[in-house]
């Protein structure tokens, strides 16, 4: 052969060697979820719900083993519509679970392993650390940078209070969603592969207007709250229908998610709910309560229609059950109250931590040298880190650039 043809024989050869190369490589792509997203709808010490999102329908396994075993068990996943997309949501729910101890997981054929570790079933011995925050996307990089600060702590889950992605339950704004679900898997994914699990509650941006009253034909059922929530209610596992509920954590932590007018009124069924279930609790080690918008505002008005309904209908139950931690969102600033019982400061009273800023823009502050519920406030994008040790809680604040800008109580072993 001479040099010519020497030369345009290599380039075919090369050509086609890249041509094989890039198609191994969309084969991979295509077996690879293009979201994960892991959370709980029942006790998660001995179960966990998984969900993972691929461009078409066809049927995938989910394997599973516990760390540490060879042998991989296959689950068969529900499917459903990601609304208004060409993606579809696989889901698979397992329970029967050990506590405290780490599942591995790998997706149909994509064969990166990744992992979940189920919740502790005695916390005396051992402590858990939960990221709690909200409003958590004006833009996908603010999110992220929380996100990693709050995997650098390594929680064993994190809760994110509403206005997850900021899409208005708009099939036109899907490509938040998409960016939303990118940030989970780019960010709170660990480098050895375990999964952060997720609880997420429901805020105005999930809704088509921002809440029910918005829309004439609401008729306060499964229907009508999905309609205006499309994809609140489908891209979640829990709460999921009415839009509330509670988490027991084994007999140590139960964890309720309520719906602050949203596609559920404050007063009425919720209302209703809320007074039996936290009842019935009061006995538990520690109460959590997290809602959207806030009793005690650090930058929207105090007096404001939801802000008194929450105050007036929903803090006397919890007082009553004995909660001391409460989680508030909505107004993109951090702030925690001093501890309040009956609207006033007292030594035996709930705290209240927010303000969803995760991700979001913040806003400016009412000044806490002259607002009496607020003990510190801050205008910046930041979360929350709470330890919960047997009876004890402690937490601490941290800004996107892991400054530790709170830290509550100073005697961390102030007992429930
Ligand atoms: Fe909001």
């Amino acid at each position: 052969m001479n040099s010519a043809i020497n030369a345009r024989y290599t380039a075919i050869l090369l050509l086609a060697i890249g041509m094989s190369l890039s198609l191994i490589g969309q084969a991979i792509a295509q077996n690879e979820p293009l979201g994960i997203f892991l959370t709980w709808k029942e006790d998660p010490t001995s179960s966990i719900s998984i969900d993972w999102h691929l461009e078409s329908d066809a049927h995938q396994t989910l394997h599973y083993r516990k760390k540490g075993e060879e042998t991989w068990k296959g689950a068969d996943c529900e499917r459903a519509d990601f609304p208004h997309t060409p993606r579809t949501i696989h889901r698979v729910f397992l329970n029967g679970l050990e506590p405290g101890t780490s599942y591995e997981i790998k997706f149909g054929e994509d064969q990166k392993v990744y992992y979940f570790n189920t919740m502790p079933a005695d916390i005396a011995k051992e402590p858990i650390r939960i990221a709690i925050g909200g409003d958590s996307m004006h833009e996908q990089e603010w999110m992220e940078n929380i996100n990693r600060q709050v995997a650098r702590f390594d929680p064993h889950f994190a809760v994110i209070g509403g206005d997850l992605a900021y899409a208005n339950g708009d099939p036109k704004n899907i490509d938040r969603w998409y960016r939303w679900f990118d940030a989970v898997k780019n960010t709170l994914i660990k480098e050895d592969g375990r999964i952060i699990p997720l609880l997420v509650g429901i805020g105005n941006h999930e809704v088509q207007g921002g809440n029910f009253t918005k829309h004439d034909d609401f008729n306060f059922d499964d229907e009508s709250r999905a309609r205006i929530a499309p994809f609140y209610y489908s891209l979640f596992s829990w709460p999921n229908q009415p839009g509330y509920g509670v988490l027991d954590f084994g007999d140590y932590l139960s964890f309720f998610l309520l719906d602050s007018d949203h596609t559920n009124p404050v007063d009425g069924e919720q209302l209703e709910w809320f007074r039996r279930e936290i009842a019935i609790r009061s006995d538990k080690s520690h109460i959590i309560t997290l809602y959207h918008v806030p009793a005690y505002p650090s930058v929207r008005d105090f007096n404001g229609t939801i802000q008194t309904r929450v105050r007036e209908l929903w803090l006397p139950i919890i007082e009553k059950a004995g909660g001391k931690l409460v989680f508030e969102n909505h107004d993109h600033a951090y702030k925690r109250t001093y501890p309040i019982k009956n609207n006033e400061i007292h030594q035996d009273g709930i705290v209240f931590i927010g303000d969803g800023s995760w991700g979001t823009k913040p806003r400016e502050i009412h000044d806490p040298e002259s607002t009496w519920y607020l003990d510190n406030a801050k205008s910046v994008r930041a979360f929350t880190l709470v330890t919960i040790h047997g009876p004890a809680y402690h937490i601490i604040s941290v800004d996107e650039d892991g400054n530790i800008i709170d830290s509550y109580p100073e005697n961390p072993l102030i007992e429930k």
